[in-house]
């Protein structure tokens, strides 16, 4: 067995314990990062590609982030329905905008700069209990890759350790918390083709969603509303192509050979506490929204931004109010973004039970948004993001 001594221990090397890392080094606290799975795994999962502005800001600071060279600006989005497309014009209505920069390479260029910096991070650490939240020494227990026990032990443990997490366990005990289930799900593809738009296309059609977004100059990135139980292997490239045709009327689609395919389960989840005496939780661990508007990678950010001002707080100068009171700051705008993510998948989602009374409904729902400078700017806030 080996014991690690560390002043934050954080679980999980996505987003939000990459950037929690960062943030704390930059304040002089030193924390070592522990992830089950291999540092390749987690630089090629496929996740969303939507960066706020707050968001990029932030990396910015991260020595070699590569989200505003390698990412590009957009300064809105096509809201489609009814055969016509609407735009909404972030820079005119509330003067942000967002990049597209795919997750994954973001977090590439994060772990990059934090080995860089001397970070010590555990790939392959299989971490199964969180133990002490009461005391002054909370710790976390591991399996390293290699089969040894691995105790680190610290002033704070975050668990930023996905839906998954095993410090929600220790922290909300078995009061879980709060969830909505959809009965719908997302169909998602990769495809080698130009881009189909310069900036991306939420379609609400009679058949359903399907969102047109991008990758590169020559892949692109496309999804659409399916079945829950949708078998990812069973339709042709052929029927793809079809159905995503049909439900973005009125504008042709490059298409191309898809070379991935997956099905994305949608669930919204807020943990019922996030904090206790010295953990906490942050990122998907404490909350889940479905991908409609893609909060999901900057909500994390938004936690961790708050709960590394508390812990700088707590470890250097022993004052708690900051950890204290990071429930409430952060379920503030979790449940905002929460709100956000829900109102942009029932307006564009055509439930399955849907009457035509609730379609007609929609429509006049989008005729509001798209027709109303109060409406789109409520629309823009949120996309970009609110302040951090
Ligand atoms: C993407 C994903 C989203 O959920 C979204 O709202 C916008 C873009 C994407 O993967 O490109």
């Amino acid at each position: 067995m080996t014991t690690v001594r560390t002043r934050v221990a954080i679980v999980g090397a996505g987003p939000a314990g990459l950037v929690l890392s960062h943030l704390l080094a930059g304040a002089g606290i030193d924390s070592v990062i522990l992830d089950s799975r291999s540092r390749e795994e987690i630089e090629s999962t496929i996740r969303a590609g939507i960066l706020e502005q707050g968001t990029v800001e932030l990396l910015d600071g991260v020595p070699g982030s590569r989200a505003r060279t390698v990412g590009s600006r957009h300064d809105g989005i096509e809201l489609r329905f009814s055969g016509e497309g609407h735009r909404i014009d972030f820079a005119a209505l509330v003067g942000r905008a967002v990049w597209l920069y795919p997750q994954h390479e973001a977090l590439r260029d994060l772990i990059a700069a934090r080995l860089e910096g001397g970070q010590d991070i555990r790939f392959g650490a299989r971490v199964h209990e969180a133990v002490g939240a009461d005391s002054d020494t909370p710790a976390v227990v591991a399996t390293t890759a290699d089969g040894g026990e691995l105790h680190v032990e610290a002033d704070f443990v975050v668990g930023a350790d996905g839906s998954h997490s095993v410090v929600r366990r220790a922290v909300c005990g078995s009061h879980g918390g709060y969830f909505r289930e959809y009965p719908f799900a997302w169909f998602g593809i990769l495809c080698e083709a130009p881009p189909s738009a310069h900036e991306l296309i939420y379609s609400n059609s009679p058949d359903g969603f399907a969102l047109i977004s991008q990758r590169t100059p020559t892949v692109q990135r496309m999804y659409f509303q399916c079945d829950p139980e949708a078998d990812a292997t069973a339709p042709s490239d052929a029927e793809i192509w079809d159905t995503l045709q049909r439900r973005v009327p009125g504008h042709a689609l490059a298409e191309g050979p898809i070379f991935q395919r997956d099905v994305l389960r949608f669930r919204s989840f807020v943990a019922s506490r996030l904090t206790r005496g010295r953990m906490a939780i942050v990122g998907d661990a404490a909350h889940t929204v479905p991908p409609t508007g893609a909060k999901g990678m900057n909500l994390a950010v938004a936690d961790v931004v708050l709960l590394a001002d508390a812990l700088e707080s707590l470890l250097l100068r022993g004052d708690a109010t900051g950890v204290e009171g990071f429930d409430v700051r952060a379920l503030t705008r979790i449940w905002k973004a929460q709100h956000f993510s829900w109102w942009m998948t029932s307006m564009l989602h055509v439930a399955p039970d849907a009457s035509a009374f609730d379609r007609l409904r929609q429509l006049g729902e989008l005729e509001s948004v798209v027709g109303s400078t109060a409406g789109s700017t409520y629309l823009a806030e949120a996309y970009t993001g609110w302040p951090l």
